[in-house]
């Protein structure tokens, strides 16, 4: 048996296999092949839609290879007031979506109050949409507020596994440990949550990409995100190299197969290094594409990474764009609220 069909069979490999996938050079045309297959054999052809809001570009944390760090002198700050938000709740709502993403950087601003204020106006607005946040390290406490006040996803993906690799990525208050707790705690409390981490992030091994699969086995993330690194100018990173476009899309066919129920973004990033990275990665097993809600003067703003994509776009624009490259890759948006689909 291949790797890839033991792969697709058992859902596992040992570390020495995932180390061969991960560093062959070309792309396996058959690993791209089963993972579209296993992605069919449970979602079809659906990709949902997620309409993102980065309602804030203000953050408390100092983190190596993020443009919107608090040391980050080259961001022009911003932050969306509740009205301004439910604003594109109501334009995501027009357009059809049926998830609110709310993602900002860890800014105090933002209390647990004015936050659980505005998820349950958005929860009793549109009742049938899905609210997730993507706004950092939170106490077990506050995850819970946040629940209960109808937040239904979370998203904070682990960066890395490893923690020494940890360390080289963040400054010396953040901890992987911390990091990797808040995971198990937002599943405990109920959350549909999303793990995930940078490809091609500074000081990354092939080694580090195995833990970031095992811890990923560990949690069992109903999503999972990656994209490559890019570069941000004004951070201590900003002269390393960018991630690798090909070792993305490598692994996401690769965690498409050892978590097939999993929702896998095609992400902003992967669409910032290749015209098609996009299409690419939806190819490669990914499912759920994320357009951009934010209002368009705030765009350039939530700069994490340099020469971000669709910040001059509106809302509308965005849709259609990613429509017509969903129907170009050969999948079908749905309207559906897109819930993970576990057997
Ligand atoms: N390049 C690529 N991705 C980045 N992120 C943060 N900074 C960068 C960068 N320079 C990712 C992190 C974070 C997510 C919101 O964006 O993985 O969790
Ligand atoms: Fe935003 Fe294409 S997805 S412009």
């Amino acid at each position: 048996m291949s790797i890839v069909e033991k792969l697709r069979s058992h859902r596992d490999l040992t570390d020495e296999e995932l180390l061969t996938l991960i560093c062959t050079d070309e792309y396996d045309s058959g690993l791209r092949r089963a993972a579209d297959e296993v992605r069919r054999s449970v979602y079809g052809t659906d990709v949902y839609l997620r309409g993102l809001i980065e309602f804030t570009n203000y953050c408390k944390n100092d983190c190596f290879y993020c443009g919107i760090r608090r040391s980050s002198r080259s961001s022009q700050r911003y932050r969306m007031s509740k009205e301004e938000i439910l604003g594109c709740c109501r334009q995501g709502a027009e357009l059809g979506y049926r998830t609110f993403v709310l993602q900002g950087g860890e800014d105090p601003y933002y209390t647990d109050d004015l936050m659980c204020d505005i998820i349950s106006e958005i929860r009793s607005l549109y009742p049938e949409n899905a609210v997730t946040l993507s706004i950092g390290e939170k106490s077990y406490d506050t995850y819970r507020r946040f629940f209960e006040c109808g937040a239904n996803r979370y998203l904070l993906r682990h960066e890395t596994a490893d923690e020494t690799h940890y360390g080289k990525l963040h400054p010396a208050e953040m901890s992987a440990e911390r990091r990797k707790q808040c995971l198990f705690e937002l599943k405990e409390i109920g959350y549909q949550t999303g793990a995930g981490f940078m490809v091609g992030s500074p000081f990354q091994t092939p080694a580090n990409i195995v833990s970031d699969l095992r811890f990923m086995q560990s949690v069992s993330p109903d999503m999972i995100g990656i994209g490559p690194f890019i570069p941000a100018k004004g951070t201590p990173f900003e002269s390393f190299p960018a991630g690798s476009v090909e070792l993305t899309l490598r692994l996401i066919s690769i965690i498409r197969l050892m978590f097939p129920y999993a929702l896998i973004p095609s992400t902003t990033a992967l669409g910032t290094l290749s015209p098609q990275g996009r299409e690419l990665g939806l190819k490669a097993g990914a499912n759920v594409v994320m357009p951009n809600l934010s209002p368009v003067e705030y765009r350039d703003k939530y700069s994490i990474y340099d020469n971000k994509i669709c910040t001059g776009e509106e809302s509308a624009q965005c849709k259609t764009c990613l429509e017509q490259r969903v129907k170009s890759a050969g999948y079908t948006i749905v309207d559906s609220v897109g819930n993970v689909k576990r057997n």
